[in-house]
């Protein structure tokens, strides 16, 4: 990252009357919660395909419920990073006309203060229950055991999470689209951008006129470095922290 980079990235966030923030995993990665795509393919040992998508819930929910707790577990553990934080700051400067939106389930962007949040797949915190349709947040303090039931009709509990093969939420995607769609700059930030259609959100940035500005903050160049405008390269609890301070 340059000096010049972040003082253009700070300029156009400065005059920006819209925000809008895209971030993934890579935002957690300092506070301890494990990024998805390891090169071997697999989640904390699992394929994604057991873990992670409805097919996978009907044919072995304990495993699944054993997955999702280690990481309730996990997210018991974990604070917010100085990254979230800087977050924060930027919601404070812009108030309504600043949107977060989250691939993350782990919550952390809560726990720090942003408010404003769209967690497009889902929550930790979160049961659905299959019966009922009920969704509850149960927070992550308690492990909900291998086989958690609905308290009110007794139907099969799983975690409210988005999996493969699923659609998001209606609730959260179409503020996030129109989010997207009205910002002046988009932050992008820790996230590999090529899981859809949360990563669809940076060409509809892109699409109006005039443009939004797109600053990707990130280990490396991802997918959606070619629509970036600039890239702030660097571990997103460093580079946030940076950018907030020269937006002065
Ligand atoms: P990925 O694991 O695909 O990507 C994490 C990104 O974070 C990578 O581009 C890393 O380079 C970057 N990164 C790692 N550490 C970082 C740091 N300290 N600072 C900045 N960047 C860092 O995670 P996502 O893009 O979030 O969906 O994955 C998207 C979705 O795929 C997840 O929400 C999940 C999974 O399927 C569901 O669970 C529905």
């Amino acid at each position: 990252m340059t000096d010049d980079d972040l003082t253009r990235a700070a300029d156009w966030l400065r005059a920006a009357d819209r925000v809008c923030v895209l971030t993934g995993a890579g935002v957690s990665a300092e506070s301890g919660v494990p990024t998805f795509r390891a090169s071997d393919g697999l989640w904390e040992g699992h394929r994604i395909e057991d873990v992670a998508s409805p097919d996978g819930f009907e044919r072995d929910p304990k495993l699944v419920w054993q997955f999702y707790n280690a990481r309730r577990a996990n997210a018991r553990t974990v604070e917010p990073n100085p990254g979230h934080l800087a977050l924060v700051a930027l919601e404070r400067r812009w108030g309504e006309r600043f949107t977060l939106v989250t691939q993350n389930v782990d919550g952390l962007h809560r726990t720090a203060g942003s408010t404003n949040v769209l967690e497009i797949h889902g929550s930790l915190h979160r049961t659905r229950c299959l019966g009922c349709n009920r969704v509850t947040d149960r927070n992550i303090q308690e492990d909900l055991g291998d086989e958690p039931a609905c308290p009110k009709c007794y139907g099969q509990l799983r975690p409210d999470i988005v999996w493969f093969g699923e659609a998001l939420p209606e609730s959260v995607w179409l503020p996030s689209l129109n989010a997207a769609y009205g910002c002046n700059v988009l932050l992008v930030v820790g996230t590999s951008a090529v899981v859809h259609p949360a990563a669809s959100l940076v060409p509809i940035a892109k699409r109006k006129q005039p443009a939004a500005r797109v600053i990707e903050v990130n280990l490396t160049r991802t997918e959606a470095s070619q629509m970036a405008d600039v890239g702030l390269y660097g571990p997103s609890g460093v580079v946030l922290p940076k950018l907030v301070e020269r937006l002065g």
